[in-house]
């Protein structure tokens, strides 16, 4: 049973960055739901794909030196650990990871077409798909099994999770390994991060809610990482039940535990989280005003879908936040969804003009604070609104 817990108000398509302002933009109403049967956290209006997915998606995974590293290490990790013959990922983006692989054993599944023709031009076998059942049977036609399966950020996005798992399933080998990353729910709840839902993002997982929807497909988890990128990620290692070769380790049941200790199982968590979300955008909102009555002048520091969550949830105007600066060219000059907010291109000098940055991308604290050290030196200052909305000293 699904049990309403939060309504975010009406939210534009997450990333769906218009080159001119529309006032009248299409909205969908964003409530978050509780499954009181496997534990996952949804949104409740599913809207297809292809209107998301589209030719012109402009997240861009290679954006961040932060994600480049993570994406390095994994590689690195994966080469020496499982050593596969063949690499598949699913939702591989403009190539952050696949880019580490040598191009005869790494193959990337990408429905945006102007991203997977980054990895494509580049020599990559990339396939401009959907993930479904209907793909994975034409790539093991051509490719047979494959002995490792990625996915980082992208099963959230997807609403057909059988068919998810029942495709990697027939095409993962017996003793292959599945890995997927998404954000932490214990995280985002510990952290009062709302803005991890938006339209996209229909789940959020737990590794309780994990185990629960890959235990039919008989699956289950054998290792758990615990990440810092997106706000807190958790990176699950996942085998087949059958595959007695590799160990179940510690790191699972620890995980689950926590995440029962602090009550993720129990619908009560939710409704606590609701009234601290209700509180976040009153508290944010007190801040931005007290800064527009002294005149001073706020920027919005990364373009990210979760600021379009924050913007049109807390109803944050231009005249509270003037623009929003972001180094990814395909939003650049574009207006944050839903609002009449311009998106600037970064340069280092940008910021002299501003008083405050909000941190849309607040993800990337670290970098940003290490790359805008003058910023801070002058006595700009950032504003973050997790754990709670506040002006960084
Ligand atoms: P991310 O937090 O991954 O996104 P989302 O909420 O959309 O999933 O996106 C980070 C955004 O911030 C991306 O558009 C790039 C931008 N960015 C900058 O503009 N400058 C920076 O220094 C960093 C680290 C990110």
């Amino acid at each position: 049973m699904n049990k309403f817990f939060l309504d975010l108000g009406k939210q534009p398509l997450a990333n769906n960055y218009l080159s001119i302002y529309k006032k009248k933009q299409t909205k969908y109403n964003l409530k978050l739901f509780f499954n009181t049967k496997n534990k996952t956290v949804s949104i409740s209006k599913r809207i297809p794909s292809e209107k998301m997915f589209t030719n012109k998606y402009p997240y861009r995974s290679s954006m961040s030196k932060t994600m480049r590293n993570s994406f390095y290490k994994l590689s690195l990790e994966i080469k020496k650990k499982f050593n596969p013959k063949k690499i598949l990922e699913i939702g591989s983006n403009d190539g952050a990871l696949i880019k580490n692989f040598n191009k005869k054993i790494v193959i990337g599944v990408e429905p945006c077409n102007n991203l997977a023709k980054i990895t494509s031009r580049k020599g990559y076998l990339t396939y401009n798909k959907y993930w479904n059942f209907n793909l994975a049977k034409k790539i093991r036609k051509k490719n047979g099994k494959i002995d490792l399966l990625y996915s980082a950020n992208t099963l959230t996005h997807i609403s057909n999770l059988a068919e998810v798992f029942k495709s990697i399933s027939y095409l993962l080998s017996n003793d292959g390994v599945l890995i997927i990353e998404d954000p932490s729910l214990l995280e985002c709840i510990k952290k009062n991060s709302y803005d991890q839902f938006y339209n996209e993002h229909i789940y959020l997982f737990s590794a309780i809610s994990v185990k629960n929807i890959i235990n039919k497909f008989n699956f289950e988890i054998f290792h758990i990482k615990n990440l810092t990128t997106h706000g807190g990620s958790l990176r699950y290692y996942i085998k087949k039940k059958n595959n007695k070769k590799l160990k179940i380790s510690r790191s699972v049941h620890k995980q689950i535990s926590k995440e029962i200790k602090y009550g993720l199982h129990k619908f009560k968590t939710y409704t606590k989280f609701s009234t601290n979300v209700q509180k976040s955008k009153r508290n944010l909102l007190k801040i931005l005003n007290k800064l527009k009555k002294n005149n001073k002048k706020i920027i919005g520091y990364g373009a990210t879908a979760k600021a379009v969550t924050i913007i049109n949830y807390c109803n944050i105007n231009k005249d509270l936040i003037s623009n929003f600066v972001d180094v990814t060219p395909e939003k650049i000059n574009k207006f944050m969804p839903g609002k009449d907010i311009k998106i600037l291109n970064y340069d280092r000098n940008i910021l002299k003009k501003y008083d405050f940055a909000f941190l849309g991308a607040w993800n990337f604290r670290n970098e940003i604070f290490n790359k805008e050290k003058k910023f801070l030196k002058r006595g700009g200052k950032f504003i973050i609104h997790v754990p709670f909305p506040k002006i960084i000293k």
